[in-house]
């Protein structure tokens, strides 16, 4: 069943994150969330690797967080089934992956139709994959950044949402790169939640 539009619902709009790292993507967007910068909640974090940062963050955070290893399910639908499973249980209303490392199929687009969001750090439809920065490094690009988009089955696709440019310089390592970007993607991830959610009519504002 399709979540109830803004105006139907009497609680707030509730986000799923699934995450497989360090976890900052999350912890950006749940600040945004209790800042009053995005009108949501983020109900429920799943993770698929037990020693990751996220699940620390969830824990210091109280935010509730469920455990999927990959390593337990017998396919990638599998592994998707599990996941609309808790997300569903906790009525979540848009799914955000924030550093999520693994291939999802169409058993998660279709449980969330244009309710699927992604972030990658790099300009897409550059540099797709897991490897972005080093890739552009490599390539010598001056200009680099991150991309949020609607998930789509191939890999790093998918219609854009939102996107930030940040400079490449000289010295820069992966590292160094990498921290610049993050800060850019902190910022215009909770930004592309929510025009993803008003194109939706999940909340007011212009939607286009
Ligand atoms: C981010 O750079 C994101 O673009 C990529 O994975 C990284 C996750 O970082 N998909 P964090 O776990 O949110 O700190």
């Amino acid at each position: 069943m399709p979540p109830q539009r803004a105006l139907e619902r009497d609680r707030p709009l509730r986000l799923g994150v699934m995450a497989s790292g360090e976890g900052s993507n999350f912890e950006a967007l749940v600040m945004a969330c209790r800042a009053g910068q995005l009108p949501a909640e983020v109900t429920m974090l799943v993770v698929n690797r037990e020693h990751c940062g996220a699940l620390a963050r969830a824990e210091r955070l109280g935010i509730p967080a469920e455990l999927i290893d990959h390593r337990s399910q017998p396919s990638r639908e599998a592994l998707d089934r599990e996941i609309v499973a808790r997300f569903r249980s906790a009525s979540v209303d848009l799914v955000v992956m924030a550093g999520w490392m693994r291939i999802v199929t169409e058993v998660l687009l279709e449980a969330y139709p244009d309710r699927l969001i992604n972030i990658h750090p790099s300009l897409l439809p550059s540099f797709r994959g897991a490897k972005a920065i080093e890739q552009a490094l490599e390539a010598g690009v001056r200009i680099s950044g991150c991309s949020a988009h609607l998930v789509a089955l191939e890999v790093d696709s998918g219609p854009i949402l939102v996107q930030a440019a940040v400079p490449v310089l000289e010295n820069d390592s992966a590292q160094t790169l990498a921290e610049r970007i993050h800060e850019q993607e902190h910022r215009i991830l909770p930004l592309a939640v929510q025009l993803a959610a008003q194109r939706l009519g999940l909340l007011p504002g212009a939607a286009s």
